[in-house]
C-alpha cells in the first residue's frame, strides 16, 4: 500500500542515498574497476537504464554457469503488461485461489454480497490480504490454520461509494480490516477452508490489551473511558518460535480525522495525522476516530502496534506488545540469537524513515518458563548506517541523557518511538517494507521507493528512488549485538522489453537453501503488472515465478513444512474497479474483484522456488 503523504521526518538526520553514494565512491577505491561488475552491491548501478535488467537477465556466461548449480531450476513466466486480467505462473507449477474477500469463516457460514452488512462481514474473510503465516497442525503440511492480514480496503471497493453515509457503513469498512484466523486442509489434492474451533475474526472492534511498558500508562487511557479495541491497517506480519503471529499496524493515522476544531501536536505531525485521515471518513460517525473528540483523546496511541495472537486459541485476547514500539510497522522478521534471545528486526515504511530492532533481555525459553514474554522485556534499536559500510543500533532507552531530556519515562520513548530515533540521529531510508533473515544470518530488507528524494545527481540512480531497491547487513554477536555490517543487495529497475525488470521490492522471504522471494508492489509504472521473483543470495541470479493482475500488488508469503505448497495474496485486484481486473471472476462468478489467497504448487511436486 503506498501513500503519497507528505514528509513527516523533519530530523535533518542524514539521508541513507547520500550514505549510499559515498559507500559506492568508497568501494571504486577499495575494489575498482571491472571486478565491481561481479559484485552483488553493483547489480543495476552499472548504467541508469538498464542495467539491473541486463544483469538479472542470466543471459550472461556467468549466468549461464550459475544455472547449473541448481538452486533455481523453473521456467521464468514472461513478464504481463497491466491489461494481464489473471495471474500467470511459471509453467513448472499451477495455481488454486483461496479464501477470497468475503468467503465465510465457516463453512455454510454467510456467503458474499456486495456490499457486505456488516454483521456478516464480521464473519467473513475480511480484504486488503497481506501478510500470514501457516500454523500446522500436528506438524502436517496438508492442514493448519492460516492467520492473514487484511490490510486495507479502499470505501469504493468495499461499500461501493467513496464515503460512509452512516455508522452501518463504517462497522463494514471495519470489519473487513483486521485479521482472518482459519483452518484449511488439503482434500482431495486440492486446499480448502474446513470447519474450525479455531478460527476466527479479529477487526476494528475486537477487545484488546495492552502488555510492556506502556501498557498501564495514562497516554493510553481515554477520558471516555472506552476499552481498547481493534487492530487496523495490518499489513506485514511475523511469527514466534512459540507458535503465535505477529500482525503489524502500519497506516494506523490514516483511518482518524476531525469533525471540529484540532491542532496536531508535535507527536500527531509526526505519526502524519490529518483532518480527513485516507478518506475513509470513520470519524464521522465513530467517535474514536475523531480527533477533534476530547473524550477520545490518546485514542490514537492505542494503534502501531505489534499484536500477538494465538492462531490455536480463539478466545485468547490478542495483546499488543509495546516495547517493540509505536510507528508504521511494516511487519517483523523475529529470530533467535545469541543466548537463545530473540531478536526482532522491523520497518517503518514511511519515506525517510526508519528500521528497528528489538532484542530480548534473556533467552526466550527461560523467559517464558517464568511466565514472562520475551516480547514485553528487552531493547529497542534503531539503525545508523555509516558511510564506511558499517552501521550502529542505537538503543532507545530513557537511560541515554538524550531522550531522558525529552520523554518522561520509557512508556512515553516507546510511543513517540519515531520522534526518539529522529533524536539518536538515525538514517531516514527510502520506505523500509518488509526484513527477513536467511539462513546464513544475513538480514534483507526491502526500500520500496522514495519519490521525494530530491538530489540533483543525475548519475545517481537513486535520487529520486524511482524503483527501490534491497539492502543486507550481518549484525554482531549474532544478531544480538549493536554493531554491523551493511551492503545493497539489489537495486531495483523497471522498465519494457527487459525481461526481469522489476520496481517497488516490497514482500520479501528468504528459505532456508539461500533463495530469496521478492514480491513488488508498484504503481506499475511502466504499465507492467506486479509480480513476484525469485532471487539466488549467493549469485544474485533472479526469475520470475509469478505474475499479478491488474491494479493488484503481490503480498504475503508462507509455506507448509515440506515447502511444497506455498501461499501467497493478490491484494486489491484491478485497485477495487472490474472494469481494470474482476479476478477471480472465473473461479466465482462474482462481479467485484475480490482479494484472494493463491495456493502455488509445483507440477513435479517439488520445492517452491526450485
Ligand atoms: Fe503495507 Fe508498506 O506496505
Ligand atoms: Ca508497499
Ligand atoms: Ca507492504
Amino acid at each position: 500500500m503506498s501513500h503519497d503523504e507528505k514528509t513527516s521526518n523533519k530530523s535533518g538526520n542524514r539521508l541513507f542515498n547520500e550514505v549510499l553514494q559515498v559507500n559506492l565512491e568508497r568501494r571504486k577505491v577499495l575494489t575498482g574497476g571491472l571486478a565491481l561488475a561481479a559484485s552483488s552491491f553493483f547489480l543495476g548501478m552499472a548504467s541508469t537504464t538498464s542495467a539491473v535488467a541486463s544483469d538479472l537477465s542470466g543471459k550472461g556466461a556467468t549466468a549461464g554457469k550459475l544455472r547449473k548449480r541448481g538452486l533455481i531450476n523453473f521456467t521464468p513466466v514472461k513478464i504481463v503488461d497491466g491489461s494481464g486480467p489473471w495471474p500467470m505462473v511459471s509453467s513448472d507449477y499451477y495455481f488454486d485461489v483461496l479464501v477470497p474477500w468475503g468467503e465465510a469463516l465457516q463453512p455454510g457460514g454467510p456467503s458474499f454480497s456486495h456490499p457486505p452488512a456488516a454483521n456478516e462481514q464480521a464473519n467473513q474473510i475480511g480484504i486488503g490480504h497481506d501478510g500470514m503465516w501457516f500454523f500446522p497442525i500436528m506438524g502436517s503440511s496438508e492442514h493448519g490454520m492460516l492467520a492473514l492480514n487484511h490490510e486495507f480496503g479502499r470505501n469504493q471497493h468495499v461499500l461501493g461509494k467513496p464515503n460512509p453515509s452512516n455508522l452501518e457503513d463504517v462497522l463494514t469498512s471495519q470489519h473487513a480490516h483486521g485479521v482472518s484466523v482459519v483452518e484449511i486442509k488439503k482434500l482431495d489434492g486440492q486446499w480448502q477452508l474446513v470447519a474450525s474451533s479455531a478460527a476466527r475474526r479479529i477487526h476494528v472492534n475486537t477487545p484488546v490489551s495492552f502488555s510492556g511498558p506502556v501498557a498501564d500508562h495514562a497516554l493510553l487511557k481515554t477520558r471516555a473511558d472506552n476499552e481498547p479495541m481493534g487492530t487496523l491497517n495490518n499489513c506485514s506480519c511475523g511469527f514466534t518460535p512459540w507458535g503465535t503471529y505477529l500482525t503489524c499496524e502500519e497506516n494506523f493515522n490514516g483511518y482518524f480525522g476531525a469533525t471540529g476544531d484540532w491542532h496536531p501536536s508535535e507527536s500527531q505531525e509526526r505519526y502524519g495525522f490529518s483532518d480527513n485521515g485516507f478518506g475513509y471518513g470513520w470519524h464521522n460517525y465513530d467517535p474514536r476516530f475523531d480527533l477533534a473528540n476530547a473524550d477520545y483523546r490518546n485514542e490514537e496511541h492505542r494503534f502501531g502496534w505489534v499484536v500477538e495472537i494465538d492462531p490455536m486459541d480463539a478466545t485468547q485476547t490478542p495483546v499488543k506488545r509495546t516495547a517493540l514500539g509505536r510507528f508504521k510497522h511494516e511487519g517483523i522478521a523475529l529470530t533467535v540469537g545469541r543466548g537463545g534471545r530473540v531478536v526482532g528486526y522491523m520497518g517503518d515504511d514511511q519515506r525517510f524513515d526508519y528500521i528497528y530492532k528489538f532484542v530480548s533481555d534473556d533467552n526466550y525459553e527461560s523467559m517464558l518458563a517464568r511466565g514472562i514474554s520475551p516480547l514485553d522485556h528487552g531493547k529497542l534499536y534503531v539503525a545508523r548506517f555509516n558511510d564506511d559500510g558499517s552501521g550502529e543500533w542505537l538503543e532507545l532507552t530513557i537511560n541515554n541523557p538524550l531522550l531522558s531530556a525529552r520523554f518522561a519515562n520509557q512508556a512515553e520513548l516507546l510511543i513517540d518511538a519515531r520522534i526518539a530515533a529522529d533524536i539518536l540521529g538515525a538514517t531516514p531510508m527510502d520506505r523500509p517494507e518488509w526484513t527477513t533473515v536467511a539462513p546464513n544470518g544475513e538480514v534483507y530488507c526491502t526500500l520500496t521507493n522514495n519519490s521525494r528524494r530530491t538530489t540533483v545527481d543525475a548519475a545517481n540512480p537513486m535520487a529520486p528512488n524511482r524503483d527501490g531497491h534491497i539492502i543486507k547487513w550481518r549484525d554482531s554477536e549474532q544478531h544480538t549485538g549493536t554493531a554491523f555490517e551493511w551492503d545493497v543487495f539489489m537495486i531495483a529497475k523497471e522498465s519494457h522489453g527487459t525481461e526481469q525488470s522489476f520496481s517497488d521490492p516490497d514482500g520479501i522471504w528468504a528459505d532456508p537453501d539461500g533463495r530469496l522471494f521478492i514480491q513488488t508492489d508498484g504503481g506499475q509504472k511502466a504499465g507492467l503488472n506486479n509480480q513476484m521473483l525469485v532471487a539466488d543470495t549467493t549469485t544474485g541470479e533472479v526469475r520470475r515465478l509469478f505474475t499479478s493482475v491488474a491494479g493488484a500488488e503481490v503480498s504475503g508469503i508462507t509455506v507448509t513444512p515440506d515447502r511444497r505448497t506455498m501461499f501467497i495474496n493478490i491484494q486489491h485486484p484491478g485497485n477495487g474497479d472490474p472494469a481494470s481486473s474482476n479476478f477471480p471472476e472465473v473461479f466465482d462468478g462474482v462481479t467485484v474483484p475480490r482479494d484472494a489467497t493463491i495456493v502455488l504448487r509445483k507440477k513435479d511436486g517439488g520445492i517452491i522456488g526450485s
